[in-house]
This record gives structure tokens, sequence and C-alpha cells, in this order.
């Protein structure tokens, strides 16, 4: 690879003006918790293991896409630290200078057990999921006795040298939403930012329903009854959480996708593990880079092919969402079973 290049190259340009700067990587459709929010079954129609990408497509195909201006990449799953040898993925794309930002988005099961290894194969940055403290509660969310398992994540990822990490936490009424101060706690002890995120209603959420999303504004309200004044931080940021601080200088965020998109700053594309690209989270179709790849289409020809259907993308699904009248389940488990390509799990959470 050359490292020489410079990595300043103009993003490509939707028709809304919003650039490609940011790849999801799915390397698994698999996942070890079957968290009620996104995988609530216990049987998938998985992807066949023959049509995932090798480690050298996925270095291949991610190099097409920085060459074509993606600053920012994070490897996803289903959850990624169950493919095999992932620091050694991790250490092929952190060869490619182009890359800015490197980050993971994990459940944290694994975490301990592999965090010094994707640290010294130069993963930057960590995202865990992280929804409850109380392990009973866990257990009943994800059907699996590992809560001990994912604490003990944190403080090794710390000790591993991961700095910055943040906390996802999807937050149901009824269910946890009485944790929303005890998470920011335990992020404050553990130096991670919290991310609270509305229940979302993608592919794959077959539970959900418009009761059980605790929308931004009653967690502003909720925290603010226990934190006093709340201010948001102003910035110009892609990034799908607002920010907010605490008077105590606590910085937390809310990804309000459900009530309040953040569509028309989207910069985001997902690539499957089985190679096929999707310019939205609720895209119905996508790309099949993996064809063009295998079927021995040059660099240049996939790039024309990113180019020419960014260029043409007017995606805004969470929008299209919040237009609905009647907001139902998204996919039925029917459709889902047919194409496991409309699952979350499968486009990257
Ligand atoms: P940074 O801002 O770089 O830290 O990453 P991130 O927030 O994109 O990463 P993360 O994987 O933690 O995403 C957090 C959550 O935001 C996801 O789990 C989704 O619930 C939501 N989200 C991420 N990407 C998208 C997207 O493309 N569209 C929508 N609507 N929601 C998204
Ligand atoms: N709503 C909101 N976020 C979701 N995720 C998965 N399913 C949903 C959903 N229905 C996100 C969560 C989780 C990550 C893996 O994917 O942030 O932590
Ligand atoms: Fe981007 Fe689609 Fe998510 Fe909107 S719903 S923010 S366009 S990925």
């Amino acid at each position: 690879m050359d490292t020489s290049v410079s990595p300043n190259v103009d993003p490509l340009i939707d028709t809304l003006g919003r650039g490609l700067r940011n790849l999801r990587l799915s390397v698994t459709d698999r996942c070890n918790l079957r968290c009620r929010y996104c995988m609530p079954h216990e049987d998938y129609t998985w992807l066949p293991r023959e049509e995932l990408l090798t480690f050298e497509e996925i270095v291949k195909l991610a190099g097409v896409f920085t060459d074509l201006g993606v600053t920012r990449v994070r490897l996803t799953g289903g959850e990624p630290l169950l493919r095999r040898d992932l620091p050694v993925l991790v250490k092929m794309l952190a060869a490619n200078s182009r890359v800015e930002d490197l980050a993971l988005t994990t459940n944290g099961v694994l975490l301990a057990d592999q965090a010094e290894a994707l640290f010294e194969a130069g993963l930057g940055r960590l995202t865990i999921s992280l929804d409850t403290l109380n392990p009973e509660r866990f257990y009943t969310l994800v059907r699996r006795e590992l809560h001990g398992h994912v604490l003990d994540g944190f403080s090794t990822a710390r000790r591993a040298g991961f700095r910055g990490t943040k906390i996802d936490a999807v937050i149901l009424r009824g269910f946890n939403d009485d944790e929303l101060a005890d998470l920011i706690e335990f992020g404050r002890k553990h130096s991670a930012e919290v991310r609270f995120i509305e229940y979302m209603d993608v592919g794959g959420a077959t539970d959900w329903t418009p009761a059980q999303v605790v929308s931004r504004d009653e967690m502003l309200a909720a925290l603010s009854k226990r934190y006093g004044n709340i201010a948001p931080l102003r910035e110009d940021s892609t990034a799908p959480a607002e920010r907010y601080q605490l008077s105590d200088g606590t910085i937390f965020g809310i990804i309000a996708s459900t009530t309040a998109p953040f569509c028309r700053k989207c910069d985001r594309s997902r690539l499957t593990a089985d190679g096929l690209w999707y310019m939205c989270l609720y895209a119905k179709h996508g790309t099949d880079l993996r064809r063009l790849l295998r079927g021995g289409a040059s660099r240049e020809a996939i790039a024309a092919e990113i180019s020419r259907a960014w260029s043409a993308r007017t995606d805004r699904g969470a929008e299209e969402r919040v237009a609905q009248p009647q907001r139902g389940v998204f996919v039925p488990v029917d459709t889902l079973k047919q194409d496991p390509h409309l699952e979350m799990h499968t486009r990257g959470g």
C-alpha cells in the first residue's frame, strides 16, 4: 500500500450536499447476544460463509472508499469481535494513511480477551454497548449471563491504552429509563462518554412499538431533574449524537434517530460482511461490491460505481419514518428471513 499519498481528498457529494466521509464495515452478521431491540429471536438466516469478504477484500474495498474521500472507518457486526483474527484486519486497515479515525462498536463480551491485541494492532477508539448496570435486567434484555464479562471489558480496555471510549445505551420505556443517571455516573467512573439512544424501528427491531420509545426531550427532562442545568454543546458535526454538558463538566450525548433524525447531515454508508454496500440504514437495496470485486472489476470500475451511486443518493430513511402517520415495525419477520440484509445486525448497528 502506498502510504505516502496525501490524505486530503474532497469527499463525494450526494444530491443533498452530503459528503461520503464515514464507512461502517460489518465484519460478521453473527452475535453472541440476543438484544431485544436488535435480535429478539434465537435463530436467524445467516449469511453463507463462502460469501463473506476476506480481510484482503475488505481492505481493498476500504482503500477504494478512502481514495474517494472516506476518512472515518468503524468496524461493526453483528458482534465484530466474533470475527476470527480481527486484530489482523485492524492492522491492515490502520496501515491506510487516509484512515484518520479507526473505531469499533462492540457489545463488550469478548473485549477483556481482545482489547490489548486490538490496541496494539492500531485500533483508535471503542464504543461499547451497555444498556443496564443491573445483571438481572441485562439477562432479560440479552438472554445471556454475560454482564460481568462486559463490565470487565471496560477496565481491560482502559488498561490496554484505549482513551475516549463511548458507551451506547438504548433506552426502553419501563425497562432502563430509570438508569440514565446511573449510566452517567458509570461513564464518569470509567472515563467514557455515555450516549443515550432512542429505540429505533430499524429492520430487525420486530418488537418495536412507539410506546417504548423514550424521546430525547423526555431524557433531558429526567436528567435536569437530577442534575439541574444541562447545556447543549454547540458543535458543527455530522455525528449522530447531540452532546450536552452537566454543570460539573460531565459530557453525555443523545442519539435521537427516532424523533429527530440527523439525515440532513448524514455522511455515512455501510458495507455488509458479504460485500453489499448500503447508503442508508433504512435502504431496501444495496450495491453488490463483492460481485464486482470477485468478477475481476478494476479499482477504477468499483470507484466509478460507488461515485455514481453516491452522487445520485437521496436517502433520508429515518426522516421518512418520522413522517409515517402510523409508525410500526419497519420490516416484517417473514421478509427479514428472506433477505437478512434488511437486518440491522447484518448492516452494522
Ligand atoms: P462516532 O460518532 O464516530 O463516535 O460514532 P457513531 O455514533 O456513529 O457510532 P456508533 O456505532 O456508536 O453508533 C451509535 C448509534 O447511532 C448506532 O448504534 C445507531 O443506533 C445510531 N446510528 C449509527 N449510524 C446511524 C445511521 O447511519 N443512521 C441512523 N439513523 N442512526 C445511526
Ligand atoms: N434502536 C437503537 N439502536 C439500536 N442498535 C441496534 N438496534 C437498535 C435499535 N432498534 C444499536 C445500539 C447497539 C448497537 C449495536 O446498535 O446502539 O448498542
Ligand atoms: Fe443517514 Fe439513512 Fe440514518 Fe438518515 S436514516 S441518518 S440518511 S443512514
